[in-house]
């Protein structure tokens, strides 16, 4: 395979912009988003307030940004989070939880995608002097950056009812949230609908370079744009991000159905394979996750063999990768990345 033909599998990060985006960059006309002045930042600002039936949105250059914002816009130092124990703001953000809000965490279990809400009904805290504050629930979609896991409707109403019961904010790190609405079958703001703010990514799914939108009350806004003057200094020609983002924010549900049929493919074909098998299956959005059996290959061996055929999927255990299926990595593609992978755990 040639390297023009790289397959990464890696992550929907690896999706490249299609040529409408760099087009959609090139005929900018940039003005500084700090004095609210981008057409374009502006334009997806209202696009994502409709999308979502938020009052307003500001954008940031990645989701670690928007989700440190928002824990540190909706908490005090010393309160408490209620979240899911594989959360990528939990597990991925430098620590930022602490670092940057003060606060501690409190995990809760989480079946795919599925929050217990009895044991958050016991984990809310919001009277002893000698506890923890509870000051936030943060949910994720899609749950688990390796496993893509959708949280039912009904499971976010539950989370409200509590959440409200105990005034306690929601959060939703939403840097899949397309997908999810996808796995679904409904609107984005039937799910937004329940939480107080929320981010998305406009690359992954949606397919730009780069790029977060956080979305909530003006208020929580007018603090969110105080804070990322404060993590993130002066957000000037932002229409760089935001050209790009309209596109992918008009064509999330061609992009994102075309996905998540892709990794199902995938799962199929590969999880037919001896000493491969499915570990987060059945596949839900666009992540499949596979163990391989040691007695065939070390998970580093068969990574690497992959890798010098051009496929690249990344490690996520000692006998697990995760492939991710995007837009650039097209059907033929990932017919090919299959039969690599076929051909590399075959018996010699
Ligand atoms: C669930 C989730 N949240 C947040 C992020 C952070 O996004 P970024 O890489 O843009 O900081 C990621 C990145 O993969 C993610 O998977």
């Amino acid at each position: 395979m040639s390297v023009t033909s790289q397959i990464d599998l890696r992550s929907d990060t690896a999706i490249q912009p299609t040529p409408a985006m760099l087009e959609a960059i090139q005929s900018v006309q940039f003005r500084d988003d700090l004095l609210r002045e981008d057409k374009s930042t502006n334009a997806l600002v209202e696009m994502t307030c409709d999308v979502l039936g938020t009052a307003d949105a500001v954008i940031t250059p990645s989701g670690t940004m928007s989700n440190q914002i928002a824990v540190m816009a909706l908490t005090s130092p010393g309160e408490e989070v209620i979240l899911g124990p594989a959360s990528h703001v939990r597990n991925l953000e430098g620590a930022g939880l602490a670092a940057n809000a003060g606060v501690q965490i409190r995990c809760i279990p989480v079946d795919r995608g599925i929050y217990d809400t009895d044991a958050l009904a016991a984990a809310l805290r919001t009277s002893s002097l000698q506890v923890a504050r509870t000051g936030l629930i943060s949910l994720e979609a899609t749950y688990d950056l390796n496993s893509g896991f959708v949280t039912p409707i009904d499971n976010y109403r539950d989370i409200r009812r509590l959440a409200d019961h105990h005034e306690v904010p929601v959060f939703l790190d939403g840097a899949r949230l397309f997908n999810s609405a996808h796995a679904l079958g409904v609107d984005p703001a039937e799910i937004t609908q329940h939480v107080d703010a929320v981010q998305f990514c406009l690359n992954k799914g949606l397919g730009a370079p780069l790029g977060s939108m956080l979305a909530g009350s003006k208020e929580f806004i007018e603090h969110a744009r105080r804070l990322r003057q404060r993590l993130g200094g002066g957000m000037r020609h932002t229409g760089l991000l935001a050209a790009p983002g309209l596109i992918a924010l008009a064509q999330w549900r061609d992009t994102i159905a075309a996905d998540h049929l892709a990794a199902q493919r995938v799962a199929e074909r590969l999880g037919a394979v001896p000493g491969l098998a499915v570990v987060n299956g059945p596949i839900e959005t666009n992540i499949v996750s596979l163990s391989v059996d040691a007695a065939v290959m070390p998970v580093e061996q068969f990574i690497g063999e992959l890798a010098g055929r051009g496929v690249h999927v990344k490690r996520i255990a000692d006998d697990r990768v995760r492939l991710v299926t995007h837009r650039s990595a097209t059907a033929e593609h990932l017919e090919m990345a299959c039969d690599v992978i076929e051909q590399t755990v075959r018996p010699r």
